[in-house]
């Protein structure tokens, strides 16, 4: 008899006795995510419109240096390149969160290098090393970067919740919900939905235990995060494609294109 595994093994690349689309989801995963790094290396380098008042785009945030109320260091230092924007040191952390990510992992090895194109489709090679040698073993970065987006989520909620403040037209701040608050505030309620479903953060919170019974609070932080764990994909492309959109809120704000109506 015939290993299961010999089979496809011998089968040449993009073969497959599938007769469903399965070409399908790694093309959209292709396309999503290129459209999310084309805008994103445009934003970046852009250093411009990425702020409205009391709302400050994800992508630059926390914005370590420049002429801003939202600057933690005020000015630009001389010793500075002209063409290094703040995002592109912040930046590293949320996306090379992301690119690490399993979930990530798994779309774009699949999508944009074909390994394999999808599951039971013929690929390229005929072995499979895992991730167990340079250079894929970087990927196991994954767990301390995950440390980073927690202490991301705390700065973006503060950024939420600094768009609450409005001039109040006597040169002081009043309390106020403008469309790009809700938009600033999703955001973050996304983010969190995705980073706090980590596979990284669920091993954390229950790993190391044989049995949950003596440790009800980490079982309850572990059925959190397997909750979310279960729609991690879901949660990915929704904070991906939202954080997406408010940075381009806020720079078509900045822009004079669009208006923040005030709703309360
Ligand atoms: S596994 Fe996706 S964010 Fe950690």
């Amino acid at each position: 008899m015939t290993p299961a595994g010999a089979s496809a093994a011998r089968r040449g690349f993009g073969q497959t006795s599938r007769n469903d689309a399965w070409w399908l989801q790694p093309l959209t995963v292709f396309i999503g995510l290129s459209i999310f790094l084309v805008y994103a290396n445009f934003r970046v380098f852009q250093n411009a419109y990425f702020e409205f008042g009391g709302y400050l785009t994800p992508f630059y945030s926390p914005l370590l240096w420049g002429d801003s109320p939202h600057a933690w260091f005020q000015g630009v230092p001389d010793w500075l390149p002209r063409w290094i924007s703040p995002a592109m040191v912040i930046l590293v952390f949320p996306a090379g969160f992301r690119f690490t990510c399993y979930y990530y992992r798994g779309a774009y090895y699949k999508a944009f290098w074909g390994d394999p194109p999808a599951c039971a489709v013929g690929e390229l090679r005929d072995e499979f090393r895992g991730e167990n040698s340079l250079p894929l073993i970087v990927q196991n970065v994954h767990r301390y970067f995950l440390y980073f987006a927690i202490a991301f989520l705390f700065l973006l909620a503060h950024d939420a919740w600094k768009g609450m403040w409005f001039d109040d037209g006597a040169g002081g701040k009043e309390f106020g919900i403008g469309v790009g608050t809700i938009v600033l505030t999703l955001n973050v309620v996304f983010l969190s939905g995705y980073t706090l479903g980590c596979h990284s953060l669920r091993h954390l919170v229950g790993g190391f235990l044989d049995v949950f019974s003596g440790s009800k609070g980490r079982k309850k932080a572990w059925d959190c995060v397997t909750c979310l764990n279960e729609h991690h994909m879901k949660w990915a492309w929704i904070s991906l494609i939202w954080v997406m959109f408010t940075d381009l809120y806020v720079s078509m704000l900045a822009r004079g294109e669009w208006t923040d109506w005030r709703i309360l």
